[in-house]
């Protein structure tokens, strides 16, 4: 199917079943890729970098969703300015590079000059009645959040504090504000969004596929946990484990808990803390500690902190390092995802941490998820493909799979 109209798309969603995985259409079409840009990425609040990666005036880096391009830029007074990349006079994009260091926008066509607030400073041989006020800089939605960069491309957003409530004491305890960025990595990949996030909301391929991350996590909390709270089975083990390292922590005056949505609501988020595998201190092949301690934690509480803000973003934190991600949907069957190591910003490199040590389980891990997911969109595109029915561990996917399905069916009038 080329392009329905809404109707057939309402039929079409409306003939999808619960616990299975969804039609083809819904993994190769572009036509539902551009309703899911327009309906669903575009109204959350998703976070596309760190400030860490423009510490000085004048730096920028460009995040490209979509058919949009969005400068991200550090101005004097160390605020964040985030502008769609598009000149006033004719359109044309104004940054060219990914990143870079610049005091003014200058377009490279006919050098419209732009102040990094994105008030327009000059335009040469315009008519007396021109007026540079008129002309300033599509501002895109911006938030900072310890160090978090947040931008939402909705013309109405949703109110940023009311966004952030239930997983802020989770971001905050690791205290991301205090971070630097160690290491920042892409993993392009070959898959519809949807795939890729339909496997990062799932647990029932680790233990087949991810050798390197069934180390460091318990076998009981991959099964209940493993893609976040109320994904999976019960486990009474696990369970157990967890009351008992809660009482632990809690003594500590470290933070423990959970949160996820319980009915449907714009937004998808979950938090929780729970412990690693016993006698793992971090995320690493031996579990030492790798890192200096980060945020609030005043000693190793062995514990692990998962926090989605939305489909489009996680972030995975140890006592001492985090690794946050962001997937981001660029055509209908390919996916750019990026992941950002954390780590206190006084950290040194070779000195306080060893980079191939604290990125090995979630670069490897995160390869693996690219080659399962591209095979994955392989079987999916083919003539024979019909959707299959989800395991137990698979309840993260249904959730997520209802979610997409009620918005996008929500935003056809
Ligand atoms: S399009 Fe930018 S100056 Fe003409
Ligand atoms: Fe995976």
């Amino acid at each position: 199917m080329i392009c329905m109209n809404n109707s057939e798309l309402k039929k079409l969603i409306s003939r999808q079943k619960s616990n299975y995985s969804l039609d083809q259409e819904f993994y190769v079409s572009q036509h539902i890729f551009d309703l899911d840009i327009k309906n669903i990425f575009s109204k959350q609040w998703v976070f596309v970098g760190h400030i860490s990666r423009i510490p000085n005036y004048g730096d920028y880096f460009l995040f490209n969703i979509g058919k949009e391009s969005i400068i991200i830029v550090r101005d004097k007074d160390d605020s964040v300015h985030a502008h769609y990349n598009v000149c006033r006079h004719r359109g044309s994009h104004i940054c060219l590079e990914n990143e870079g260091n610049s005091k003014v926008l200058i377009c490279p066509y006919h050098a419209w000059t732009y102040n990094l607030d994105g008030s327009l400073r000059g335009a040469r041989l315009m008519d007396k009645d021109f007026n540079k006020n008129d002309w300033h800089l599509h501002k895109c939605n911006s938030q900072l959040f310890e160090g978090l960069i947040f931008i939402n491309l909705s013309e109405h957003p949703n109110d940023f504090e009311e966004f952030i409530a239930p997983t802020k004491k989770f971001i905050e305890f690791h205290g991301l504000s205090d971070a630097k960025i160690a290491n920042r990595q892409y993993y392009p990949t070959e898959g519809n969004w949807k795939l890729t996030l339909d496997n990062f909301h799932e647990c029932y391929h680790c233990q087949p596929s991810h050798p390197e991350y069934c180390q460091v996590h318990d076998k009981d909390y991959i099964i209940a946990y493993g893609a976040g709270s109320n994904t999976g089975p019960a486990s009474e083990k696990f369970d157990n484990i967890l009351t008992e390292w809660n009482t632990k922590v809690e003594k500590m005056g470290h933070l423990t808990g959970e949160y996820y949505e319980t009915e449907f609501n714009d937004y998808s988020r979950s938090a929780e803390r729970t412990p690693l595998k016993e006698g793992m201190f971090t995320e690493t092949k031996t579990g030492k500690p790798i890192s200096k301690l980060m945020g609030k934690f005043k000693d190793y509480d062995c514990g692990y902190t998962s926090v989605g803000t939305s489909p489009f973003n996680s972030l995975l934190m140890c006592n001492d390092f985090a690794t946050l991600f962001t997937f981001i949907p660029i055509s209908p069957l390919y996916t750019q995802v990026e992941l950002m190591w954390l780590v206190h910003k006084d950290a040194e490199e070779g000195k306080d941490y060893n980079l191939e040590e604290m990125k090995w389980m979630w670069d490897v891990t995160t390869i693996a998820d690219k080659r399962i997911i591209e095979d994955n969109q392989k079987g999916v595109l083919s003539k024979k493909y019909v959707p299959g029915p989800l395991s137990q561990m698979e309840r993260g996917l249904e959730k997520f799979k209802s979610w997409y399905l009620k918005h996008l069916e929500n935003s056809l009038i």
